[in-house]
């Protein structure tokens, strides 16, 4: 009998199906990884189960006995308790205040079960390699830092005993030394018979803490596996399923079309560029950042003044001499940071589909009616799976991947012929990426001609045909095909077998260990 099961959870948000039939079983002395990609549940399934969520449907039964958490004080009083990236300390108050607030009273009333000062100080002793030797009971919260607090937020929970701990995306401000600490806790937590529910976007932190692990997609469970019996790559592959199969090129039966063709490019930081890209193929730009490849990405876009060379679009030649010039001759750009470039983040999500759409609109002086712009937009997000409440929601209430993936949408809706992505996927987790690297596949064979930026050498050579490696505004190398793998693509990056390493200076050989990359 597990010590907790729940089954058919149900929650709905609006439109948004945050669960849809979910279900998780616990074992008691176990650690219980809990995965999916950005929106598929996790967090509801597990304020559901604390008792802030409260779902449209559910079966959960403790013990074998059925259950009902209708608030955060029902799941206290079952001993459950819950740590979640935000952190709900009070900031004007001392760790050891915050740290008695933690613990309810029971409902009993006359069982004064809160933290006595001789246990808080005890589990901040337990947590003193990671609070360092400077905070006490009387330390003020708003002087320590995000994973000093995130460690006071874990002792609050830990203080209460409880049967079923949940450690939602809680490593995520920690520092790699504190999350060792709060791994040894867990251990000892679990050989004490303690379940901790554990959700991280680290999927080395799942294989080295995780028994078992619980795989969310779009609000149903569709594995529980084994992680002794499982590999990262197949946890990536149950969490995303066949859309991120990064099933490569290999068989696309890609023509000869020339689509977009580049000789000797120059503007702002690019000198003398030349490339060819086909009908369908992903042309990546590496290098160490900043070598000129967001400056090329801008240059082709017409957002700074090309000084020399020529840009042909399907054999005729284009002038980009204006973004808007650009966008009319069918080119996308899809900015790296897409908080303040790509999505005007108040606006709503139908306007931001809509804004290229719209400016095409008024250059062609015609008229497409709200309902059509409106119907085309439904069909955007229903292509690129984005999960929204509704359209008229503001973007800032999707997730990064989803966030990123309407600014992608909205290029599409242009119908381009050329799309630009300037690292698309930087901060963004590793199963949004996923799901963004099918859409820029999708994009290519549906035969737009795609040049990906990254600062992720790996991303280059799983999704590119060919990638231009640049130094200093030039082309300094092209790799093709099996070429491209990430050695190659560092040691290109480096200058190294190209003749003249004696030419590498040591700011250049540095930077690839930076955090940057
Ligand atoms: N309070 C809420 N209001 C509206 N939609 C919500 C709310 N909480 C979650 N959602 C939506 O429910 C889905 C699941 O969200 P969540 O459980 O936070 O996923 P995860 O933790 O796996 O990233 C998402 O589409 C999210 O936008
Ligand atoms: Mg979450």
């Amino acid at each position: 009998m597990p010590l907790l099961s729940m089954t058919g959870v149900h929650k709905r948000y609006g439109g948004v199906r945050a669960l849809d039939g979910a279900s998780l079983s616990l074992e008691a002395g176990e650690v219980h990884g809990l995965l999916g990609p950005n929106g598929s549940g996790k967090s509801t399934l597990n304020k559901v189960l604390a008792g802030t969520v409260s779902p449209d449907a559910a079966t959960i039964e403790l013990d074998g006995q059925p259950i009902t958490i209708g608030k955060p004080r029902d799941a206290a009083a079952r001993g459950i308790a819950a740590v979640y990236q935000q952190l709900s300390l009070v900031d004007s108050l001392t760790v050891g205040r915050n740290l008695t607030l933690g613990v309810e009273p029971t409902r009993a009333g006359f069982v004064d079960n809160r933290a006595s000062a001789a246990e808080i100080d005890e589990v901040l002793e337990r947590l003193r390699p990671g609070l360092g030797p400077g905070v006490t009971a009387t330390t003020e919260v708003s002087s320590l830092t995000p994973g000093q607090q995130q460690l006071v937020e874990i002792a609050k929970a830990v203080l209460r005993r409880p049967r079923i701990l949940i450690l939602d995306e809680a490593t995520a401000s920690l520092h790699r030394d504190q999350v060792q600490l709060l791994f040894e806790i867990i251990r000892e937590l679990t050989a004490a018979g303690t379940c901790v529910v554990f959700v991280s976007h680290r999927l080395e932190e799942v294989m080295t803490i995780c028994d078992r692990a619980t795989i969310l997609r779009t609000g149903r469970t569709v594995a529980t596996l084994t992680i002794a019996e499982t590999s990262e790559s197949e946890l990536v592959r149950t969490m995303v399923g066949d859309v991120a199969q990064a099933e490569r090129r290999a068989e696309l039966a890609r023509t000869d079309d020339m689509v977009l063709r580049v000789r000797g490019l120059t503007a702002p930081g690019v000198s003398d560029v030349d490339l060819d890209v086909h009908r369908g193929e992903i042309l990546g730009l590496g290098g160490l950042q900043g070598q000129g490849q967001s400056e090329l990405l801008l240059a082709l876009f017409g957002a700074t003044p090309i000084r020399a060379g020529e840009i042909e679009l399907n054999g005729r030649r284009v002038a980009n001499t204006s973004v808007v010039k650009a966008t009319g001759n069918g080119f996308a750009l899809v900015p790296g940071d897409r908080g303040s470039q790509g999505l005007f983040m108040q606006r709503a999500i139908q306007e931001n589909l809509s804004i290229v759409s719209l400016r095409r609109r008024l250059l062609a002086a015609l008229g497409i009616s709200m309902r059509r712009e409106r119907g085309v937009a439904a069909d955007a997000v229903q292509r690129l799976s984005i999960k929204i409440g509704g359209l008229d929601d503001p973007v800032t209430s999707l997730s990064g991947g989803n966030a990123q993936k309407v600014v992608i949408a909205k290029w599409l809706l242009n119908e381009p012929a050329v799309v630009l992505l300037d690292d698309p996927t930087k901060g963004v987790d590793i199963s949004a990426k996923a799901e963004i690297y099918a859409i820029v596949r999708e994009l290519a064979d549906s035969g737009v001609a795609v040049i990906l930026n990254s600062s992720d050498d790996v991303e280059l050579a799983e999704l590119c045909d060919r990638v231009i490696v640049l130094y200093e505004g030039r082309i300094r190398t092209q790799l093709v095909g099996d070429e491209i793998t990430s050695d190659r693509l560092v040691a290109a990056a480096l200058l190294i077998g190209e003749g003249d390493q004696g030419t590498v200076d040591e700011t250049v050989a540095a930077a690839p260990d930076g955090s940057d990359r």
